[in-house]
């Protein structure tokens, strides 16, 4: 509600679970469980969920949560030996609470510092030392805000490379009524086609089934336009080239134990990543990849509904 304070508190979520929520001054808030470092929720100042998270989703270690922000580290989906997304989304962060200085949004009162280390047992799936912190920051007008730092810790004087990625799973009214622009005539990777790559045509992006594509080397702003809701969303990105689009639509959905049959109708999910050139580092370099989500409200579009003049604003 507006007039509210700005607070940061820790409490326990589903099945005990701790978590983290964010709430800013207007009454737009955002929730992170620390399973996962992942971002469950993000809600406008009107309390409306952004966020799609299945009814099914188990909220059980180590399966990760299905829906809200899980973080794909240090792979992503099945290009490597790790498990499918790597592990970051099925372990435990901590708080971090004293992180190295950020330059840049100083000003910001409203967010959580995680941070991720390996453990013993950790090296023995992927022998490297590093440290992942994670920003979760609600800003001006809502705005959610996700900054990961990544650092080589390693001793041995060993370089590491990784993928990764933002796998934001997006509520939306009905998936037949989207479209999303920013990805036009851009070259994809093909997932349910082993990854061949194709040329996108030069219409906005619309579905009416499965689609399952990584897209390269794709502007920093990409918006979704949910025509039913009158909402668009605009994401932001920086040192995360590419962008998946996933929907499983029906087959897939029936398919998997923690989503519900038609829930496909209501999600969408656009991933910012980092996929097809794999980030190294050497020990003592530090990567960052952030993502800014806006949810912009009909009446910003009213009229004038061309999200072109959102993508270059
Ligand atoms: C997407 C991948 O990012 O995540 C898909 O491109 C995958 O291939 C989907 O099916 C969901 O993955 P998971 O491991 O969360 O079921």
């Amino acid at each position: 509600m507006a007039g509210e304070k700005p607070s940061v508190e820790l409490c326990k979520g589903v099945n005990g679970l701790d978590k983290v929520v964010l709430r800013d001054a207007l009454g737009s808030s955002a929730e992170v469980y620390l399973f996962g470092g992942h971002v469950t929720s993000w809600r406008t100042d009107h309390r409306d969920e952004l966020l799609f998270v299945s009814n099914k989703a188990i909220f059980k270690p180590p399966k990760a949560i299905r829906g809200g922000i899980p973080i794909c580290f240090p792979q992503f989906s099945s290009h490597g030996n790790l498990e499918q997304h790597g592990f970051a989304r099925n372990k435990f962060w901590s708080i971090d609470t004293d992180p190295p200085p950020f330059p840049s949004d100083s000003s910001n009162k409203t967010f959580v510092d995680l941070i991720l280390k390996p453990t013993d047992d950790d090296f023995k799936i992927w022998p490297h030392s590093y440290e992942f912190r994670l920003r979760v920051a609600l800003g001006l007008g809502g705005d959610l805000m996700l900054t990961s730092r990544i650092r080589n810790t390693n001793a041995d004087g060993k370089p590491f490379s990784f993928t990764f990625a933002y796998h934001t799973y997006f509520s939306v009214s009905d998936i037949s009524e989207v479209r999303v622009e920013g990805l036009e005539t851009l070259d994809y990777l093909d997932n349910l086609k082993e990854r061949e790559r194709f040329t996108e045509q030069g219409d906005a992006i619309t579905f009416e089934s499965g689609v399952d594509k990584i897209y390269l080397s794709t502007p920093t702003k990409i918006a979704i336009i949910d025509h039913e809701k009158k909402r668009t969303f605009v994401l932001r990105k920086d040192g995360l080239p590419d962008a998946v689009v996933w929907n499983p639509w029906d087959r897939k959905a029936k398919a998997m134990p923690d989503f519900g049959d038609d829930e496909y109708k209501h999600m969408l999910c656009v991933e910012a990543a980092a996929i097809e050139k794999p980030i190294t580092l050497k020990p003592g370099e530090e990567w960052k990849g952030r993502l800014e989500l806006s949810a912009v409200p009909s009446s910003y579009c009213s009229g004038q509904l061309d999200p072109r003049k959102v993508l270059q604003g």
